[in-house]
């Protein structure tokens, strides 16, 4: 079996870190019980390209479960948990991943997951969609399809379905009710702090946090942070959500303004060049740096470098630039995902929900349904519907039900007062 991981020594740290994570994803694991019993996914080959983190992992061992053989990737050079990597190759799975890999190594393990020559692909962020595109054409018609995890991927895979390119049916995981608003939201708020405080070991109480883009990602972040005691600025280019935070109680300001005010910056946008060289001019001496959102291009990392007379690492993830005029700005863990790189992603219980859905589309596509061309589609609304069932009953908590008035109630337009 092809491979290439760091150190397979760390099976037994990576195996135990896994069996803990899995201990928090109650509804991942029932799915894998019928898995087990049922293989759904006999014979699937399955290429993926996700964070290599303890979740992952028990998502990988619950798609075995099911019958398919797994390749594995990252889905960012910084995200890969070693030790997990190590682990999961002892599990007979093609891993591909070594923390800190370049670029050029983050790119052949994506083309040697691809090897595998795939049914279904698994993607966070739709790097293994693109290179299928651009250098597997080959693949195409072996493709049953694939699934997306986050925001940024399926913008980039509606993006080539409305250009006509996109060859193969895509689930849009990211876009399931229990994923977003719990992972993106709590997750990243969560993760994003965590980050940001092993990377800095900060005070966060009184300090000014600026939180650039106020959708899922920002909210929770800006949540989290204000629940330590900072003082939180939204700044947001869309008029809808900039109100959202202005009732939610934060201060919204344009970043030019914010730049002056804010000790900590956070990007979760999806979009580049929100932190640009005008915004960093302005920022004081000691402000830091983070972003959380996919890619590396939301701080204007390339204007940091120019501006900059000197550059030293401080601290793991802590790069200082001392800048020409005396001022010193901090970039954390080089502007990749902050809560990937230094901490370890998601908490697993909120991964249970998203990877949940990753798991039921894969089923769903593995079954191959005649309807899905090559498009973007929903994870269908039963399977939202019964993740969330699953997670209320793994917590124990019990709802109410409607009664049957209720029910007729809600459906007629006849009763009124
Ligand atoms: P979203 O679409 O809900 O929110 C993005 C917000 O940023 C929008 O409100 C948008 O108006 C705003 N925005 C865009 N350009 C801006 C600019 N120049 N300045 C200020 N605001 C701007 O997206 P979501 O779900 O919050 O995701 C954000 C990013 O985080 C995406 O790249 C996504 O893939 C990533 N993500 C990262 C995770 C992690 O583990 N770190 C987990 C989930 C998503």
């Amino acid at each position: 079996m092809d491979f290439h991981v760091n150190n397979l020594d760390l099976v037994p740290a990576g195996r135990s870190r896994i069996g803990w994570a899995e201990r928090e994803m109650p509804v991942l694991r029932r799915i894998r019980d019928r898995f087990a019993a049922e293989r759904p996914l006999a014979g699937m080959r399955i290429a993926a390209c996700l964070h290599v983190t303890t979740e992952t992992a028990a998502l990988v061992r619950t798609l075995v479960a099911g019958g398919a053989t797994v390749r594995l990737c990252a889905s960012n050079p910084l995200s890969t948990q070693d030790d997990v990597a190590a682990a999961l190759v002892e599990e007979q799975v093609g891993v591909f991943a070594i923390k800190g890999e370049d670029r050029e190594t983050y790119y052949r393990h994506i083309r040697q997951a691809l090897d595998l020559r795939p049914h279904i692909t698994m993607d966070d962020g739709a790097d293994l969609v693109t290179t299928v595109h651009e250098q597997r054409r080959d693949l195409l018609p072996g493709l049953a399809g694939g699934t997306e995890e986050t925001t940024t991927g399926v913008i980039r895979l509606r993006a080539m379905a409305r250009d006509g390119v996109l060859g193969y049916p895509i689930i849009a995981v990211n876009d399931a009710r229990t994923k977003h608003l719990f992972d993106n939201r709590y997750g990243t708020g969560q993760s994003t702090i965590d980050g940001l405080l092993r990377a800095t070991n900060l005070l966060l109480a009184g300090r000014v946090v600026v939180v650039c883009g106020y959708g899922l990602c920002g909210r929770g972040v800006a949540m989290r942070a204000r629940g330590m005691g900072a003082r939180v600025i939204i700044t947001e280019v869309d008029a809808l959500r900039s109100l959202e935070a202005v009732m939610e109680g934060y201060q919204v300001r344009p970043l030019a303004r914010a730049a002056e005010e804010g000790e900590v910056f956070i990007t979760v946008t999806g979009n580049r060049d929100v932190i640009r060289r005008e915004h960093l001019e302005r920022m004081r001496d000691g402000a830091i740096l983070a972003n959380s959102g996919h890619f590396t291009v939301e701080i204007d990392i390339a204007s940091l470098e120019k501006m900059a007379t000197g550059k030293q690492r401080l601290r793991e993830y802590v790069d200082e630039y001392r800048l020409a005029d005396g001022r010193r700005l901090y970039l954390l863990a080089e502007g990749r995902l902050l809560n990937l790189a230094a901490a370890e992603g998601h908490p697993a219980a909120v991964m249970d929900m998203s990877f949940a859905n990753q798991a039921l589309s894969v089923e769903v596509l593995a079954k191959g349904d005649p309807r899905l061309k090559p498009d973007v589609y929903p994870v269908p609304s039963a399977i939202d519907a019964a993740v969330a069932r699953y997670k209320l009953e793994a917590m124990g908590i019990a709802i109410d039900t409607l009664t049957p008035e209720q029910q007729r109630y809600l459906s007629s337009w006849t009763e009124g007062t």
